[in-house]
């Protein structure tokens, strides 16, 4: 298979139109078959749902070339759930899980020419969504929907890969208790753009949020969740009901539990602690895990021994391990990788 004439080892996080995409529809109480389509522009009524009202949810994993040249998906199955919960919130009809992993191999089937290379550091990164598109002008969900899946190949979501990133303390919040903060919706992303716009001027990477009730407690950032590793090596990520549930999150608290031998916690976690962390790593699937090195809090600033020039040793041995096992270089728990042929 001839790869596209793409300067693999440079990409950074953007969109790139790749052949395929997918599309199903639904209408009438059904979804229709589904079909790959050619055409990346999508017509709809100027009062669709989404347009007024966002109801628009979505999903983000990728696919990647392994050690020994198989494409393959990472935990697909976990995406397809965590859509079928965003829809349940949002009022959406769900699509049946086993048809968002067909879809999703279908994709990536039809786009092999994109899937990076072995070892260039990129892969194919997969977004599928599903929108609300009937005209609906009175605050009520739509009932025609569409279901897509496109496919674009990706770097590294900061800069610098894998250097150390400075964030800030945001003064806005990201998601009220019992919002919807743990599903994925373009609402919470709506939400973070004049707060990452407002960090990015201000020369940080990304925003820390803390809980909106008592503003005490670590949430996550707009795209990520967190780990920190205490100075005696034991995991930490913060719990809450208003975060996303990062599938990276879960599957490297598995990997430091049972590939690492490290006790791993998931509790809530004070802002006051951070200061005391030895590490500290933004974990996702854009964000792979990217380590912090610095978090500035209105004028006070943490610094993690760790430094702004390497990743810290811990999170050095987690990324190795969870991106050895999603190249096929280390064996991965059963179930975790989905072979494309
Ligand atoms: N938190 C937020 C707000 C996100 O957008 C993402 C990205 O999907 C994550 C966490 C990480 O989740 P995952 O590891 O499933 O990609
Ligand atoms: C992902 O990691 O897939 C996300 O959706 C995060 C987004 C900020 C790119």
């Amino acid at each position: 298979m001839d790869k596209k004439n793409i300067d693999w080892s440079n990409l950074g996080f953007g969109y790139i139109k790749t052949d395929k995409r997918y599309v199903s529809a639904y209408k009438n109480g059904a979804w229709d078959e589904g079909q790959l389509i050619e055409d990346d522009m999508i017509t709809m009524s100027e009062c669709a749902c989404v347009l007024q009202y966002s109801q628009t949810i979505f999903e983000g994993l990728k696919a990647y070339t392994t050690q020994d040249g198989k494409i393959v998906v990472f935990r697909p199955d976990l995406n397809a759930e965590r859509l079928a919960n965003s829809a349940r919130r949002m009022e959406m009809p769900v699509f049946p899980e086993d048809r968002f992993v067909d879809a999703v191999e279908q994709v990536v089937r039809a786009n092999k020419a994109f899937v990076p290379p072995y070892g260039t550091g990129a892969t194919l990164y997969l977004r599928p969504y599903m929108f609300g598109i009937n005209p609906v002008i009175g605050v009520k969900p739509a009932e025609e929907f569409q279901f897509r899946i496109f496919a674009t190949p990706v770097g590294p979501y900061f800069k610098g890969g894998a250097k150390p990133i400075t964030i800030k303390v945001s003064d806005f919040d990201r998601a009220a208790p019992h919002g919807t903060g743990n599903i994925k919706a373009g609402l919470n992303y709506a939400m973070s753009l004049h707060a990452i716009v407002t960090a990015h001027k201000e020369g940080f990477d990304e925003n820390m949020y803390l809980d909106a009730g008592s503003r005490t407690k670590v949430e996550e950032t707009g795209g990520a969740n967190f780990l920190f590793v205490t100075k005696d090596n034991k995991i930490v990520t913060p719990k809450s009901d208003s975060i996303l549930p990062s599938i990276t999150r879960r599957s490297l608290m598995v990997v430091a539990k049972e590939y690492l031998g490290l006790e791993v916690e998931e509790r809530e976690v004070y802002f006051d602690e951070v200061k005391d962390f030895a590490e500290c790593g933004l974990c996702g699937t854009a964000a792979v895990i990217s380590p912090v090195g610095k978090i500035y809090d209105h004028g006070n600033e943490i610094c993690f021994p760790s430094g702004m020039e390497e990743m810290g040793p811990v999170t050095k041995k987690l990324y190795d391990t969870l991106t050895g096992i999603q190249m096929g270089r280390i064996e991965a728990p059963k179930g975790w990788i989905k072979v494309i042929d």
